[in-house]
């Protein structure tokens, strides 16, 4: 009788579906990323991104003690300083509002989750580049690994347990291992934003941090044509010292994810942007895509690919969707 093979034997009942699954999403897996403005009075919404706020120290402490209960894998905290300038001093002040937002955060908490920075001048340069400009306005490497290492030691110095640089430039997850090493801080460690494209989908992060960006990051961000240049760049931030590496953004690059995955021993982290969680909201309150399910798909499509970590805004409402399933 034909067909006598019939794969949908296995996905006859939920029961028989839970019992093949082969990728599970756990809420350790999730990080959310969190703002934190200085001078705000209460959180203020992010326009591009419904549900994302601009956290004041204090709703910020609250919303990563409710991280930590939801058993989240951890915080990635950006900060937005009320005033900027050319070398971006708000990053390597220990006052700087990220940094006393890590202490805030860290006394909170302490080891109940895993607490990440954005390690990156953008958030506190007045022109919006990741580092600092060379006098024929180009982006500085070499200069801005100066900045990158200092930043680094405040931020271990605040309590912070894995340091995240973002900013592309060669030889920052180097500069930063050492500086952390001969800081004494040699238990904190380095999730390397190792492949990062210049990319579209980071336009709604850039309104949450009131960037100043003019033009684009096209000379130190990968261009988005390339996966062997982001082998390259994922081999050499291992060989620098990165302890998990990411790929950035997620659903468009699961290609590379995979491919980072089979070439790397460390944990592989991806993150969704902001790009990726406007584009699904704006289809949800059009009514357009089911909520629920197309959150858990995308995740687990980015877990399946070989991402273990997720960055992702859903990271709470993901956590309690994936309670309720399993
Ligand atoms: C740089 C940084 C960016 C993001 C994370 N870290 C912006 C950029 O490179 O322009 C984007 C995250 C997102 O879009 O959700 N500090």
């Amino acid at each position: 009788m034909y067909p006598d093979v019939r794969p949908r034997r296995l996905r006859t009942t939920p029961a028989m579906r839970r019992l093949v699954a082969e990728t599970v999403v756990r809420p350790a897996d999730l990080i959310l990323p969190l703002f934190v403005r200085e001078g705000l009075d209460e959180p203020r919404p992010v326009p591009s991104m419904p549900g994302v706020v601009q956290h004041t120290r204090d709703s910020l402490r609250k919303a990563v003690t409710e991280a930590a209960h939801a058993g989240l894998g951890g915080v990635m905290l950006y900060g937005i300083p009320l005033r900027k300038d050319e070398v971006g001093s708000g990053g390597t002040d220990p006052d700087g509002i990220l940094n006393v937002a890590l202490r805030d955060v860290a006394h909170e908490v302490g080891d109940a989750t895993v607490i990440m920075s954005d390690l990156c001048l953008d958030e506190f340069t007045s022109h919006g580049h990741c580092g600092v400009l060379a006098a024929d306005g180009t982006v500085d490497n070499d200069a801005t690994l100066a900045r990158y290492a200092e930043m680094a030691v405040v931020q271990a110095d605040a309590g912070v347990h894995l340091v995240g640089p973002s900013g592309m430039m060669d030889g920052q997850v180097g500069v930063v291992r050492e500086a952390l090493d001969e800081a004494g801080h040699t238990d904190v460690g380095i999730l390397a934003y190792a492949a990062k494209y210049a990319s579209a989908f980071f336009g709604p992060f850039r309104d949450a941090v009131e960037s100043s960006l003019e033009g684009d990051r096209r000379t130190y961000q990968q261009d988005p044509a390339n996966l062997h240049e982001a082998l390259r760049e994922v081999e050499l931030d291992v060989a620098e010292g990165a302890d998990l590496v990411m790929v950035k953004p997620a659903l468009p690059y699961l290609d590379v994810v995979a491919a980072v995955r089979a070439a790397v021993h460390v944990p592989v982290a991806a993150y969704q942007v902001s790009g990726e969680y406007a584009m699904a909201e704006a289809a949800f309150v059009n009514g357009w895509l089911d909520r629920d399910r197309t959150i858990l798909e995308t995740l687990t499509s980015i877990r399946r690919a070989g991402a273990q970590q997720i960055l992702t805004y859903w990271a709470l409402e993901a956590a309690a969707l994936l309670r309720a399933a399993y």
